[in-house]
């Protein structure tokens, strides 16, 4: 494939994850990296060595090389403003979740993209692993019957060093904003939207400004209940980065993290394995244990890969704008719970 004909995709944000959509794109045959804007010295050297324009600015960017698509990888709350200024220069945009800081900075988006047309998907890259994409079919389908219940444990030890960016001991930088929107996504990609959120939150072992460890009780509109916990201070293997392996530096944990049950089924997760009875359903009566399988893939390269088609028009976004505010709204709603002890009802809540 020529140079001219693959699909030109900038980046904002050479960080973490940008080094991560950065690999995923150089090693794609259709996708080529058209430049990074990132002030750092190391984003600078980086977009050197692999040969490809560097700005200190996205705007400088934008106006010198116009990529169809761009990357918005950078810290949470600049997302929108330079997501918006994509979109109103025609360039779609792959925005990294948190969509925004707050509600109001993601319908900004929503309605920008409303206005030009130009699309937005939001970074929730667990959408694209095709084990969450068969649970969604098997929970869609109706082999479980009504659903009932889901139950989500995300937990996991992150180390001091990860503490030494002020950012993440200071509000808005704790675990229910960086992880929990990743399982909060997930519920609603799964189950449907939440329409009520309890919750907890202690930094009892860290002490620091945010949270170290939350639980949530959560309502879905179809009236089924769930709950999530989550710790990044706990020693313990039970948490989706773990045992579904989607990302090279943890190391891979044969267990399960998320557990779907129905009235006439029960799905757990990563290892779709699905219960249920083959006659009578009662307590007293045997289970079957069935395990679907799927072909691995690597969610990051295939959400570049929808990416892709989105900017095509062949593809409509699985993550919208709209779905990056409904997931922020719901994982702030925990936020707000934990914080002040209140029920919280989900406005924009589909019945
Ligand atoms: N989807 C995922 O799996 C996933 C994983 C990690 C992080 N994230 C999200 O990605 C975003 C970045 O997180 P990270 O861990 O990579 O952070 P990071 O701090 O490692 O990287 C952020 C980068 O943005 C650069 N930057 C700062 N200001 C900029 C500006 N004005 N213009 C361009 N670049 C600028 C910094 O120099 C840095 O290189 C966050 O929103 C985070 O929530 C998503």
């Amino acid at each position: 494939m020529s140079l001219s004909s693959k699909t030109q995709i900038a980046l904002f944000g050479a960080g973490g994850i940008g080094r991560t959509h950065i690999d995923r794109i150089t090693r794609s045959s259709n996708l080529n990296l058209a430049g990074i804007a990132d002030p750092s010295d190391a984003a600078k050297a980086m977009a050197q060595s692999l040969n490809v324009p560097w700005f200190a600015n996205h705007m400088d960017l934008l106006d010198s090389i116009q990529p169809q698509g761009a990357i918005v990888a950078t810290p949470n709350s600049l997302h929108i403003t330079q997501a918006v200024d994509c979109l109103e220069r025609g360039v779609a945009a792959l925005v990294e979740k948190p969509v925004a800081d707050t509600v109001a900075e993601a319908q900004q988006l929503v309605d920008v993209q409303a206005r030009t047309g130009v699309p937005v998907l939001v970074g929730h890259h667990r959408r694209h692993n095709p084990i969450n994409r068969r649970a969604r079919k098997i929970v869609q389908d109706g082999t479980l019957g009504r659903m009932v219940s889901a139950n989500v444990m995300a937990t996991f030890f992150k180390p001091d060093t990860y503490f030494d960016a002020a950012w993440r001991r200071s509000k808005g930088g704790g675990p229910i904003l960086i992880n929990l929107i990743h399982e909060i996504d997930m519920l609603r990609f799964l189950c449907g939207e939440i329409t009520t959120v309890q919750a907890l939150g202690s930094n009892a072992v860290r002490g620091f400004e945010v949270e170290d460890t939350a639980a949530a009780v959560l309502r879905f509109a179809n009236g089924a209940l769930g709950t999530v916990v989550l710790s990044d201070t706990a020693t313990a293997p039970w948490c989706w980065d773990f045992c579904a392996a989607e990302q090279d530096q943890y190391p891979r944990q044969n267990v399960q993290s998320h557990f779907i049950a129905g009235t006439h089924g029960s799905l757990s997760l990563p290892d779709l394995q699905l219960w249920s009875y083959r006659g009578e359903r009662s307590w007293y009566a045997e289970m079957t244990q069935e395990k679907t399988f799927v072909h691995k893939d690597d969610p990051y390269t295939m959400q570049l890969q929808h990416f892709a088609a989105v900017i095509a028009g062949a593809e409509a976004p699985l993550c919208s704008a709209l779905d990056g505010l409904r997931t922020l709204q719901a994982t702030l709603a925990v936020s707000e719970a934990a914080s002040t002890g209140n029920t919280v009802q989900l406005p924009g809540a589909a019945a």
